[in-house]
């Protein structure tokens, strides 16, 4: 049977196949095919989403716009501080309002439950733009990147390493695509900033299905070893206090992805990261934290950031193509 994702929710990739996450990867492959020749894809003429961000972004409010706009649709965006989310209003009802007028929701912020009950209430489908424990959208553009370096399917028994704050919202979601996707995933960092237990047993019973291996380790030698993508995120999350900065560097600082440790990778490894990133001093906060740390880079070095194996732009685009494909997949 064909896939169809019609009238779905975007929660979380737990609560989808591997068939059904392929079949995103290759739609926002397509997607891109038609925006670089400039192939009208107006498929979703007349359509209005919502787009609700407590958190900020660019990447993902910028995707997520432009994605609606060449698909012909009217998005409406509602800052962190419009909305009457939580304030106001509980989600259920700000659910049962939106679902009135929109077509499908967007939500970025905080406890996966959040976006859980919008979408219970809603009606439409609803996308999680990035929660406190998950980032679905990005995982299709990242696999995506990946398999246009390493070819469509190329990622199975392929390693990918995330380095540092494993258990955050990426980290999570890297750990739950690969175990769907028969990818090796190896979270690298200390103890404290592993994954929830519980969701590393989920993924082992996918792994255990589907090929993949799921390893974690505090040992910066046995997580790079043979890797293929070693992948990093930021060492404190939006939502988290700015006085675990002194901490996290302590705890963070010897899993830096910088050359010495790419040079302990796969001879062909390529470097990822979701963005944004403090690779140097040019950020209100890495200005700060230097100051406070004398650190002019944290997870990642400016050489590794800028040089031959990094990725991060291309990634970046592809949050694009994958949400388009997100948004058309469940509302064609
Ligand atoms: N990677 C990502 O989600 O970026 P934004 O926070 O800019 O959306
Ligand atoms: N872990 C980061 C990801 C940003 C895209 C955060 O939640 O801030």
């Amino acid at each position: 049977m064909p896939v169809s994702l019609s009238g779905r929710h975007f929660l979380k990739l737990l609560d989808f196949t591997p068939e059904e996450i392929r079949y995103l990867i290759d739609l926002s492959a397509e997607l891109k095919a038609k925006k670089r020749s400039h192939e009208p894809h107006r498929y979703l003429e007349g359509r209005n989403v919502a787009l609700i961000f407590e958190k900020t972004s660019t990447r993902t409010r910028c995707a997520f716009e432009v994605g609606a706009a060449d698909l012909g649709m009217h998005a409406v965006y509602l800052d962190p501080s419009a909305s009457q989310i939580g304030k106001k209003e509980s989600i259920a009802d700000t659910a049962r309002v939106l679902g009135r007028m929109f077509d499908g929701i967007e939500y970025r912020g905080f406890g996966q439950e959040r976006v859980e009950e919008l979408a219970e209430y809603a009606g439409v489908p609803v996308w999680n733009g990035l929660t406190t424990e998950f980032h679905p959208t990005q995982m299709i553009a990242d696999v995506l990147t990946m398999e246009e370096e390493f070819g469509r399917d190329g990622m199975r028994g392929r390693k990918v390493t995330f380095m540092g704050d494993a258990g955050n919202n990426v980290g999570n979601s890297l750990m739950v695509v690969c175990a769907k996707l028969g990818i090796d995933f190896c979270a690298c960092g200390p103890a404290e900033q592993m994954p929830d237990a519980a969701l590393v047993e989920q993924c082992r019973a996918v792994a255990a299905e589907t090929g993949a291996t799921i390893t974690l380790t505090e040992s910066v030698d046995e997580g790079a070893a043979g890797a293929s993508v070693i992948y990093t995120d930021i060492w404190v999350s939006m939502g988290e206090s700015a006085d675990l900065w002194g901490e996290r560097i302590r705890l963070l600082s010897p899993y830096q992805v910088n050359a010495e440790l790419m040079a302990k990778a796969a001879p062909d490894a390529i470097f990822m990261h979701c963005l944004p990133s403090f690779h140097d001093r040019k950020t209100t906060i890495g200005e700060e934290v230097f100051q406070k740390f004398g650190l002019p880079e944290l997870e990642v070095t400016d050489e590794v950031f800028e040089g031959p194996c990094s990725r991060v732009f291309d990634e970046a685009e592809n949050r694009l193509h994958s949400i388009k494909a997100v948004m058309y997949a469940t509302l064609r």
